[in-house]
């Protein structure tokens, strides 16, 4: 979504500030746009639809001079992707220019009293309501910037982070957020400021994570200053942060999504640091023990997400079910937030979250908090707003995930439930000794295993020539591998936009079947499991009607291989733990068939990476 950058320094503006947009660009946009203000105090800004890219060829040969600017990714709600709504918007003096992440619910009455008083607006945007408003208040209250953004925040409903810089006042940028992330990273008499610490980590690891409603106050050569909205100071919390510059780079690979994919055996063992013993017999998540009493006694678990945390989400409703015997409900944070859901107060609430920003989740845990509810965050980003906003969590510490198909963050997600599951499970002695044993033992050898599925990419590759040119697919599976069918499903959809429908396996008679013909693909995770038997039956349904079949097999396989037209092997292991092996392949095989449909895979069209907006 939406993704704001600023600088103030020595430094030339324009390089680093378009340099941090590039870093953004995973997130999601359809136009670009910066404001820079030169030596002479001319506030220039350059927009262009499209890609960063096109915004650097537009403002080639202008005044890119400056050492203080702000400049924005635009990811559009308010009026259709154009040159005329991208950001930064002028003030009607073009005296201040804005940008804005989030979306302000009461613009559309605001707008109108504006225009009441003589202001006329360029464009279709929310946003341009703001940077008028902030000009007005300070105009009739003849009061600094700073104090005009915080009258005008209090008149706002929504959500926004904003950078604001001035015309006259070349020396300062005032920054502020609500319910949309913004972080200020401190360097040698410079600020930067970006939506998250993508663009700052090659300057400096030092960074402030605002909090709601709070401005920064950002004065080249002045210490920092943080105000809440009836400026009362408070005391900057600085942040170390851990990220390295090679996390977001492609490090050889032609896609994020593919060098994220490969990344899996790694980043599972790092999830798995610590926290998985398999000498001392052991799993302990700190969250957890911590919180034993509220896990050990909860009535009932509610897992909210969203997208593929959703799916892993559901696998979690099988281990806490199956390991613990805690009754669980699996919630989209869209529906649960507005429909009045019965929340007890021994309720537990775990909220998945890649980005730890999505703004439905975010509302759906505040809704939980005020039940009374505790809530526990499964999150990647470090320092994003769940985890600051949730009672207690595991980080999933994948590092950055740039492809806006989530592919590492899912199968760490997921671990991270195993793990929970099994660490609850055995306070709650609820999963026998054996059974601990030996799927803590299996778990450790998950990483491996990936390893020997991704030394078959090449064969996937070439299986997917086969299905490039379907136009439908059905995704089928039962049991735990029914999440994986529909994460394998809105892996193909996200990044070839070729449609695609996930169901569980015996749903199949119940409706979709009529869809089957020689013409759909439909890919079975058909790998051992108590409904094994089950699931052969529903293949042979397919075949009857002349569907194609993909399966997805344990190597121990002889009864599936001999039915299906095409099988992707994995190695055995526990049920539960299949999730973490079947994803694999179709995360590979909707890789391949996104290239070969020359697809933007890693920045699809529509998608943003993190939904900061409802
Ligand atoms: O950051 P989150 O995990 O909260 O994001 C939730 C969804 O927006 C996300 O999983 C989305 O579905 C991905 N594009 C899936 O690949």
């Amino acid at each position: 979504m939406c993704g704001i950058v600023g600088y103030i320094g020595s430094k030339n503006a324009y390089s680093i500030l378009i340099k941090g947009l590039h870093r953004l660009e995973y997130r999601g946009y359809d136009s670009a746009g910066i404001a820079l203000i030169n030596s002479q105090n001319n506030l220039n800004i350059y927009k262009a639809k499209g890609r960063v890219s096109d915004l650097e060829e537009f403002s080639q040969g202008k005044d890119i001079s400056g050492t203080i600017g702000i400049a924005h990714t635009r990811w559009a709600t308010h009026g259709e992707p154009s040159h005329i709504n991208a950001h930064p918007h002028y003030s009607q003096s073009e005296n201040l220019a804005l940008i804005h992440n989030g979306i302000i619910e009461n613009y559309a009455i605001l707008k109108e009293s504006l225009k009441q008083k003589g202001y006329i607006f360029q464009s279709e945007t929310d946003t341009e309501v703001l940077v008028q408003l902030i000009e007005y208040i300070k105009t009739i209250n003849n009061t600094d910037i700073s104090t005009a953004v915080q009258l005008a925040l209090k008149q706002v409903i929504g959500a926004y982070s904003i950078a604001v810089i001035e015309k006259e006042n070349p020396d300062l940028i005032i920054a502020a957020r609500k319910s949309s992330p913004l972080v200020v990273g401190i360097g040698e008499n410079e600020f930067f400021l970006a939506s998250d610490a993508s663009p700052i980590i090659e300057y400096t690891n030092k960074v402030i994570y605002l909090d709601d409603e709070e401005i920064a106050v950002i004065h080249r050569n002045e210490p920092l200053r943080i105000v809440n909205l009836n400026n009362v100071e408070k005391t900057p919390q600085i942040t170390q942060l851990e990220l390295s510059l090679n996390e977001l780079e492609k490090g050889g690979y032609s896609h994020f999504m593919l060098k994220e994919i490969f990344e899996q055996p790694r980043t599972l063992r790092d999830c798995m640091s610590g926290r998985v013993n398999v000498d001392s017999n052991n799993v302990v998540l700190s969250g957890i023990i911590d919180n034993k009493e509220k896990f050990i006694n909860a009535r009932r678990i509610i897992i909210l997400a969203c997208g593929t945390s959703w799916h892993a989400g559901l696998i979690g409703e099988y281990l806490f079910e199956e390991f613990c015997r805690i009754p669980v409900e699996v919630e989209y944070s869209s529906e649960f937030r507005y429909r009045h859901p019965v929340i007890n107060p021994d309720d537990v609430i775990i909220a998945i979250s890649q980005s730890g920003e999505t703004a439905d989740t975010l509302a759906a845990i505040e809704l939980a908090k005020q039940a009374g509810a505790f809530v526990y965050g499964i999150c990647n980003v470090v320092g994003s707003s769940i985890p600051r906003n949730t009672d207690s969590g595991s980080y999933t510490h994948v590092g950055p995930e740039i492809g806006v198909a989530s592919t590492k963050a899912f199968t760490a997600q997921v671990a991270v439930l195993v793990m929970m599951a099994l660490n609850i499970a055995r306070e709650k002695k609820t999963i026998s000794e054996e059974q601990f044993l030996s799927v803590l033992s299996e778990l450790s050898k998950i990483p491996s295993k990936i390893e020997t599925i991704l030394q078959q990419n090449n064969y996937i590759e070439d299986l997917s020539k086969i299905f490039t040119y379907a136009h439908n697919f059905i995704y089928l599976g039962r049991g735990y591998s029914y999440p994986v069918a529909i994460e394998g499903a809105l892996k193909l959809k996200e990044i070839s936009y070729i449609h695609a429908e996930g169901y569980p396996a015996a749903e199949m008679k119940h409706g979709p079947i009529a869809l089957i013909d020689n013409e759909m693909p439909v890919v079975v995770i058909a790998t051992n499991s108590t409904t094994y038997d089950k699931t052969i039956s529903n293949i042979q349904e397919i075949k009857a009607r002349n569907g194609r079949i993909l399966a997805i097999v344990n190597k121990s396989d002889y009864k599936v291989k001999e039915m299906a037209d095409y099988t992707i092997e994995i190695p055995d292991t526990e049920e539960c733990l299949s999730p973490l092996l079947s994803i694999v392949p179709l995360q590979l095989l909707s890789y391949h068939i996104a290239v070969k449909k020359g697809r933007d895979v890693d920045m699809p069209r529509n998608l943003a990476k993190s939904v900061t907006v409802e």
